[in-house]
């Protein structure tokens, strides 16, 4: 089929020229945002708001012109404030949220980072669409890893303590009791050592396949003074040791998984009597109609080149997506061996499921 520009509306071209403009704009301003996080800028514009690009350049030793066109693209993108009268560029307390302020749930840098490492990887994740093969996760930029981290850390300190864990069944008064707990998928072990912050009677075992995410949760367990009470390990989710655990937790990663299924059997199978699984996955109505809005296009797009990748790079290949929704990751339990799942709780960009033998 040809284009046959005779049918096309020009009101509807417009509205979508506009509209693929701003993302344009919005894909240029997150590279804007990255370089300004790496050079630590609107930290200092922050400290000497408002200020001239020649006072930004004294201060951070930087090239002033390039620290003009640099802030003249983030003034452009709301990103920044200009004042013309003054020739000043500031920061306003909401700006410094979203582009300094480490940590916060509201801050984007891990975001963006997390975006960077997909530009970066892009030759690679082409490749995939050609030959069909999978990219496994240790593949990735390592902007990946950090990006992750930096972005989930914030949401978990926000809710797992005050709103996952108290959904579930009984988990919490185990937990402070002393309970024996295992995070899969763990990653840099951010979900584990919140954890075993708050429960220091509990044991927290964290396990991953990917060593180099391992040996940074160890690191930042020693950091946060859970060493005594964490267990990081380098194992697939379908082969990691115990037995009797009170509480299974698996963070953003079971539909990056080949065999989900298979994991489900595996968690069922080390669960004590009357244990649960809490499953948190990425927000997703059941059918793709439910998810065609911006949050939906930003958890397809990494699930093109992260997730779908990731699984498929691995025994099984299933591909669940990161859009999976309620009814497909309940089917996958299901076939785990779980016979209740219920939704426990959620945020806009979470699903928390809790799930029983
Ligand atoms: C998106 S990251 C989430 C990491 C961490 N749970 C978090 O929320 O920050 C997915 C993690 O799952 C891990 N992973 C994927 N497939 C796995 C498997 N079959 N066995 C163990 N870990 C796996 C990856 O190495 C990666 O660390």
């Amino acid at each position: 089929m040809t284009i046959r520009f005779k049918d096309v509306n020009p009101g509807q071209l417009e509205q979508l020229q506009g509209k693929v403009m701003g993302d344009v704009a919005g894909s240029l301003g997150l590279l804007m945002a990255y370089i300004g996080d790496k050079l630590d800028l609107y930290s200092a514009l922050l400290e000497i708001s408002p200020a001239t690009s020649q006072e930004l350049a004294e201060t951070t030793g930087m090239d002033e012109r390039y620290l003009r066109e640099w802030l003249s693209a983030n003034a452009a993108a709301g990103y920044v404030n200009f004042d013309g009268a003054m020739g000043k560029f500031s920061i306003s307390p909401e700006q410094a949220v979203i582009f300094a302020a480490e940590g916060h749930p509201a801050c984007m840098q891990g975001f963006f980072q997390a975006v960077m490492s997909v530009y970066i990887d892009e030759p690679k994740l082409t490749e995939v669409f050609r030959s069909g093969k999978g990219l496994p996760w240790s593949d990735h930029s390592p902007c990946l890893f950090c990006g992750t981290e930096r972005f989930f850390r914030p949401m978990y300190a926000m809710n797992l303590l005050d709103a996952w864990i108290p959904s579930l069944t009984g988990v919490k008064e185990k937990l402070e009791a002393g309970a024996r707990v295992a995070d899969i998928g763990c990653g840099h072990g951010s979900s584990t050592i919140i954890m075993a912050q708050a429960f220091p009677n509990s044991t927290f075992h964290g396990f991953d396949f990917h060593e180099p995410s391992v040996e940074h949760a160890r690191e930042r367990a020693r950091a946060a003074g859970v060493a005594s009470n964490t267990i990081f390990e380098v194992v697939k989710a379908k082969a990691y040791p115990g037995k009797n655990y009170d509480l299974v937790t698996v963070f953003d990663a079971l539909h990056d998984m080949g065999d989900p299924v298979g994991a489900a059997q595996h968690i069922a199978s080390t669960l004590a009597k009357d244990g649960s699984l809490m499953l948190v996955e990425p927000f997703a109505g059941d059918s793709l109609e439910e998810n065609l809005h911006p949050l939906g296009q930003i958890y397809y797009s990494f699930s093109t080149m992260v997730c779908v990748p990731a699984s498929k790079s691995q025994e099984v290949g299933l591909g669940l997506g990161a859009q999976a929704g309620q009814k497909k990751l309940t089917e996958v339990l299901n076939a785990g061996g779980f016979s209740q799942v219920r939704r426990a709780a959620e945020t806009a960009t979470n699903l928390v499921l809790e799930a029983k033998v």
